[in-house]
């Protein structure tokens, strides 16, 4: 059923819980509220608003928002030991890991409570642990705003990278995601190679897919503020990619400097660790701060404005330039 609010409060939409509204903002369960909600003409102004975990309103919104409230999880298809579940965009992405293990499907086990919901999976290609996503997603359906049409994408025209896809460049701002697709597996296939993960693992007794749930939502808990309790969005920032040559740099006067190579000759850097070194973990100003267990976390310590926590942002990344001079680039949408 399409459900229509005006001049909406966002602060419980959105896990920074900052003050913001929303001219419009419509509930959307099928295609057909889809058209309906676009059947007079696209606004000048729109964007889809999932969970809002990823997204800071630094003012108010005078377009419309799209919140996808679908939340169906079925099996579409079983090849060998693959099942191919279909998701719908309004499903928390933690309800849809619970769903898996619960039926001792593997594939999306690491990326246990990530906050969002299943539709803002593969914009921001969420991961965690070693795994991505983009892995494991087979297919994206959405409606197509411009032209009233469906449209549906195999993995592969995804544009799938670090926190990168075609729903971030091309597409963005033109589809609503409306299901996925995710290929899981009845053979164990455990990722424990990340961290801390193995050992926790170990800890509750073995590889089974619930110790690895479980191990994975401890870890979070211990370095994750709690969304309901400490307005956040997870990481702020995402991990910079530098050259080999500036890594190697970097490295003759930081040699404990946490690099990840890539394959395509790039090195990732530990943003967290880069902000953790400037001293700034843990800083408090006012209303907001880096949270003192994560670096890359911002917090709203409560009551603060989306402008304090962009504030704070700036800062640390001005404090990183002038470290190390490497630019972290916002993991979060501002608007
Ligand atoms: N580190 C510090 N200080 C800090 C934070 C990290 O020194 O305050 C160091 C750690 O000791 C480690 C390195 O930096 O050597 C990397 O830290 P960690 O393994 O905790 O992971 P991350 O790179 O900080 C990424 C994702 C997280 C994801 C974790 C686990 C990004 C931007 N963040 O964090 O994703 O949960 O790996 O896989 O890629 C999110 O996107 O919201 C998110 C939480």
């Amino acid at each position: 059923m399409l459900q229509e609010f005006q001049r909406i409060d966002l602060s419980d939409r959105t896990s920074f819980h900052v003050g913001a509204r929303a001219a419009r903002l419509a509930e959307v369960e099928t295609v057909d509220d889809l058209r309906a909600l676009f059947a007079g003409g696209v606004p000048g102004q729109w964007m889809v608003l999932a969970g809002g975990n990823n997204i800071l309103f630094t003012h108010d919104y005078e377009g419309l928002l799209v919140v996808p409230v679908a939340r169906r999880i079925e099996v579409l298809r079983e090849t060998g030991d693959r099942v191919t579940v279909g998701v719908d965009a309004g499903v928390e992405w933690d309800d849809l890991v619970a769903w898996a293990v619960d039926r001792e499907l593997w594939g999306i086990e690491n990326l246990s409570l990530i906050p969002g919901r299943a539709g803002a999976a593969p914009v921001q290609n969420i991961g965690a642990y070693g795994c991505e996503a983009g892995d494991v997603i087979e297919r994206v359906h959405m409606y197509c705003v411009e032209s009233d049409s469906l449209l549906t994408l195999d993995a592969a025209h995804c544009g799938f990278g670090y926190r990168e896809s075609v729903f971030k460049g091309a597409l963005r701002g033109r589809v609503v995601i409306t299901r996925i697709e995710v290929g899981l597996s009845r053979t164990p296939q455990p990722r424990l190679c990340y961290g801390d993960v193995e050992r926790e693992v170990e800890a509750r007794g073995g590889v089974t897919l619930h110790n690895i749930r479980e191990a994975i939502c401890s870890i979070r808990r211990t370095k994750l503020p709690d969304t309901a309790v400490m307005g956040n969005a997870g990481s702020f920032f995402k991990n910079p990619v530098v050259s080999e040559t500036e890594a190697a740099r970097l490295r003759m006067t930081f040699p404990d400097m946490p690099c990840y190579p890539l394959a395509d000759g790039g090195v990732k850097l530990a943003a967290g660790w880069l902000i953790d070194q400037t001293g700034l973990k843990g800083y408090r100003d006012g209303r907001v701060g880096v949270h003192e267990r994560q670096a890359l976390v911002l917090v709203n310590l409560g009551g603060a404005t989306g402008a304090e926590v962009l504030a704070l942002a700036r800062k640390v990344q001005a404090a990183v330039r002038e470290k190390f001079g490497v630019e972290i680039d916002t993991e979060v949408n501002i608007l």
